[in-house]
């Protein structure tokens, strides 16, 4: 019997609610309930995981408050770099892009690559070539800038020159890493028919290098989803993620050592990636509809929607 659930994250870190303005804090959570609500209402109408996630992750690109999309913070020479991915756990079908700066919205040219080339992954100018013939929405680079991520440049480009800025004190602007930059949106979702989805879509580490690449766009690390196990999607420091395959661990310890959903998504957060020094958290699912949502900072921006209950928002620890 499935629970058909959605699940979101609009990344996680270091965060202090005395930073949160009331105004603030009413938006992420106006922004974080339309979203699930939107995903509820897919799965309600009999969609699928995959419809689930793929709208509910366009819906965080859309909106500035998160890193991804609108909104996606600047790399060290000021420009945006995106990455995006998704992976249906029916068939275990998967497509993500990287380092793409002209795509409106990347996690619809991650599902573009599953579902019409016979390919996974597709990176910049070959990416965005791929997502314009498919008719996606080009924008010019500049409509991913926002003043905020600018400001949160400039800070750590100050910081990297010597000034004295604790970048691991959260501002009212951002107060979830602010300058530590680890933000990523994310979605997973069960359908009424046990299938799963997951999707995650990030601009990246503020002042990141030009190619870096972190963990969102690539399968089992930032995003992973198999109908036998669990689907995922993870944000946090994204060296550790890859490094530690994080998303497809959590699948490989149900699948191969037989624990508990929360019980292996919690081993990675709090054991692996924190013995590895990183930080973050994720969001799971598994085909009965139980969810997990463990973090190892301060907070992480999250939500979940079973269909015909209320969207459960959370913030802080
Ligand atoms: N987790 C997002 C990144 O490191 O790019």
């Amino acid at each position: 019997m499935s629970r058909p659930v959605i699940v979101i994250h609009g990344g996680a870190g270091a965060l202090a609610r005395q930073a949160m303005s009331a105004e603030k804090e009413r938006r992420y959570n106006q922004a974080l309930t339309g979203i699930v609500e939107q995903g509820q209402a897919i799965l309600a109408a009999g969609g699928s995981a995959l419809d689930a996630v793929t709208e509910a992750v366009r819906l965080l690109e859309e909106c500035p408050l998160f890193n991804a999309g609108k909104g996606a913070v600047f790399t060290h020479q000021g420009g945006h770099e995106l990455d995006a991915s998704i992976m249906d756990g029916s068939m275990r079908q998967a497509g993500a892009v990287c380092g793409v700066t002209r795509i409106r919205n990347p996690i619809l040219a991650a599902r573009a690559v599953m579902e019409h080339s016979a390919h996974v992954m597709f990176t910049g100018a070959g990416a965005e070539a791929f997502a314009f013939g498919r008719g996606l929405e080009q924008v010019d680079p500049a409509f991913f800038s926002t003043a905020e991520r600018y400001e949160q440049l400039q800070r750590a480009l100050a910081d990297a020159a010597g000034a004295i800025l604790d970048h691991d004190v959260p501002t009212a602007e951002d107060p979830i890493d602010p300058d530590r930059k680890f933000g990523t949106v994310g979605a997973v979702a069960c359908d009424r028919h046990g299938h799963l989805a997951a999707a995650t879509s990030t601009g990246g580490m503020t002042n990141k290098q030009t190619g870096r690449v972190g963990d969102s766009p690539i399968i089992g690390a930032g995003c992973y989803a198999d109908d036998a196990t669990a689907a995922i999607s993870c944000t946090g420091s994204g060296e550790v993620f890859i490094r530690t395959v994080a998303a497809y661990d959590v699948a490989a310890q149900i699948a191969y050592g037989g624990l508990s959903l929360q019980a292996a998504a919690d081993r990675v957060v709090f054991d692996k990636i924190l013995a590895l020094g990183g930080s973050g958290g994720l969001i799971a699912v598994d085909a009965t509809g139980n969810v997990a949502l463990p973090f190892n900072g301060e907070g992480m921006y999250r939500g979940v929607g079973y269909v015909g209950g209320r969207p459960e928002i959370g913030i802080y620890r």
